[in-house]
């Protein structure tokens, strides 16, 4: 059975959220699949569930906030239990690429401390390796801009201001951000390192090692991917 986009995203979005128990704290991702979790997690809150979230951006702050979940700073509960969050790429270590949504550094630093990070995806997100179907975003301090334009653009194939048509994106955080495009990376681990270690970068939208599992659509079914030990 082929499913609309759509029809995928609520699928794996709404799966996602039975992993969700009473007392847990939870992380909320950003983007059009998490919006998926959120609401179900929503309905499950009005239904009697007891949970509280840190969301990842302010828009999924504000649909929390619209759907009636309970929420918490990050600085009263430093360590989630579980975080539900889309994906950009998935590759076979269930390494991503995320950002594209442009939130991807309060996702980093909430999966970081995430006991259990879920990804949701359709099956078109898993590549082979990353950086084959979507660019890299790297989010920067505006300050930085020139600089950082000069050091990334040798280290890619091609690098591109993010545009809200005439006018720079700007992050949740007040920061801009470069895509950087690959035919694929070579090596995920030394970029995301060497990314982070050029003054101006705030963050990348590499996330090695940080995601648990995988739920992802295929065929109008359910596969749930584990992270190899
Ligand atoms: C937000 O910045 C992103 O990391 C999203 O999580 C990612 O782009 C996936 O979004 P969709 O679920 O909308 O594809």
């Amino acid at each position: 059975m082929t499913l609309t986009p759509e029809q995928a995203k609520k699928l794996v979005g709404e799966k996602a959220a039975e992993f969700v128990k009473d007392g847990m704290i939870v992380g909320l991702g950003t983007g059009s699949t998490a919006y998926y979790t959120i609401n179900k997690l929503g309905e499950m809150v009005a239904d009697g569930l007891d949970i509280k979230a840190i969301p990842t951006s302010k828009a999924s702050e504000k649909q929390a906030i619209e759907v009636g979940i309970p929420l918490v700073g990050l600085e009263f509960h430093p360590v989630i239990d579980i975080t539900i969050d889309g994906a950009d790429e998935i590759d076979p270590d269930l390494n991503l690429i995320k950002g594209l949504g442009g939130a991807l550094l309060r996702e980093k630093i909430v999966a970081a401390v995430s006991k259990q990070e879920i990804i949701i995806a359709d099956e078109r997100k898993l590549v082979p390796h990353l950086g084959t179907r979507s660019p890299l975003p790297v989010e920067i301090i505006p300050f930085g801009l020139e600089v950082c334009l000069t050091k990334l653009k040798p280290m890619c194939k091609d690098l591109k201001m993010r545009m809200v048509d005439t006018m720079p994106f700007v992050t949740d955080n007040g920061n801009y951000i470069l895509d950087m495009y690959f035919d694929k990376i070579d090596d995920p681990v030394k970029l995301e390192t060497s990314l982070n270690n050029i003054p101006g970068v705030v963050e990348n939208g590499l996330f090695i090692g940080l995601a648990t599992s995988a739920i992802v659509e295929s065929e109008g079914s359910i596969k749930i991917l584990q992270r190899p030990t």
